[in-house]
């Protein structure tokens, strides 16, 4: 599989690297990333994407911007290096907290390069902390398909997933794909239904690519098969990631995962959410109404890409002079969420459920 991380910092080069996700599957593309403005554009672009890679990417951003700066107002500029990172993504809360973590470990007290040497050491911490949770996660998700999987006696345990939540979202593992993985390493037989994800198919062209070079076996759907399968009995379980859940267990992912979890309420199976603290938004209490859900360019609707004999081409799929809408997620409130898959342990979607695996919250949010 080559390097199991999508994102590193290259010491020789003295600059990141990371995969240019929007060639896969055709083209596996490493990029550099060697200043602040090429680490927001990352973002923007979709270079990088999936909550946890926004934030650790934001983080060596901080610290590219600081180890290029050259004037006198360093911390100044730091807060302005803050403000411009921030403002690449709205939905996914992972790029306020990397960037506010950052700015924390700076000191008015240090030199420039003490600092931007310690805003290496906190992306590295950072990255190192993602994969720690991402692997807590997996075990957690592992105990249910393993439970799923006594229930069916051994039968292949189906699992629906949407989106990208998976080692090319976060930096190894995933989220949602880590329990998959992880009962794949175990021998567990399963199989992943992947929603194709519209309109920039993170779910067809990243997450089928991840899956089949892990070996997992899936099957690729339309967004709007999840609904047939679940009332024909062949999805078992349903695991999706986050981009931003807030206190009381409303989750806001990729467009149309709250559609998969009315199905699921619908038909009595298991929806769960995997998400690591870094995804929690300790500040919100209504999903719905305070979650800024991000809108994106229409070309992303009218135009698809896709490979014709060797070549990569781009189509327009719908007339002209059609408006396009493009909301890039939704919010799939806590009553329809099974539970809450973190680094910590399972939870109920909710304030309660939330603080009990978190309790060093509970001051400021009781
Ligand atoms: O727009 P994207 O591709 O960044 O959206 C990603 C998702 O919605 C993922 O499901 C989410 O970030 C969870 S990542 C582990």
């Amino acid at each position: 599989m080559g390097n199991p991380q999508t994102i590193w910092y290259n010491i020789e080069k003295n600059l990141v690297e990371t995969i240019d996700q929007r060639y896969l599957p055709f083209q596996n593309l490493i990029i550099e990333i060697s200043t602040l403005n090429e680490a927001r554009t990352a973002i923007t672009e979709m270079i990088v994407r999936g909550a946890p890679l926004i934030g650790v990417t934001a983080a060596y951003g901080m610290y590219l911007a600081a180890r290029n700066y050259s004037g006198i107002e360093f911390h100044s500029e730091m807060n302005r290096a803050a403000d411009w990172l921030k403002s690449s993504r709205p939905t996914a809360i992972n790029l306020a907290f990397a960037i506010d973590e950052a700015l924390s470990t700076i000191s008015t007290q240090l030199t420039v390069p003490e600092n931007s040497n310690l805003l290496l050491e906190y992306a590295e911490e950072l990255k190192q902390r993602e994969i720690g949770f991402s692997e807590k996660m997996g075990g957690f998700g592992l105990e249910i398909i393993q439970e799923i999987r006594r229930q069916k006696n051994g039968e292949p345990v189906n699992i629906l997933t949407h989106c990208n939540a998976g080692r090319l979202a976060t930096v190894e593992l995933g989220t949602a794909t880590a329990p998959m993985y992880l009962a794949h390493q175990a021998g567990i037989p399963i199989h992943v239904w992947v929603d194709e994800t519209r309109p920039r198919n993170q779910g067809a062209r990243l997450t089928a690519w991840e899956l089949g070079e892990a070996g997992i076996p899936h099957t690729v759907i339309p967004d709007n098969t999840g609904g047939h399968l679940m009332q024909h009995g062949m999805v078992d379980l349903v695991i999706v990631g986050s981009d931003r859940t807030t206190l009381n267990g409303d989750v806001a992912n990729k467009i149309g995962t709250y559609l998969k979890a009315l199905a699921a309420s619908d038909n009595g199976i298991p929806f769960y959410v995997a998400l690591p603290s870094t995804s929690i938004d300790w500040n919100l209490n209504d999903g719905i109404s305070e979650i800024p859900i991000e809108q994106r360019d229409g070309r992303e609707v009218s135009m698809m890409e896709g490979l014709l004999v060797d070549q990569v081409h781009e189509f327009r799929i719908l007339p002209e002079k059609s408006p396009v809408a493009n909301y890039g997620f939704d919010v799939t409130p806590a009553r329809l969420v099974t539970g809450l898959i973190t680094e910590r342990g399972i939870c109920k979607a909710s304030k309660e459920g939330i603080l009990k695996l978190f309790p060093e919250k509970t001051s400021n949010n009781d």
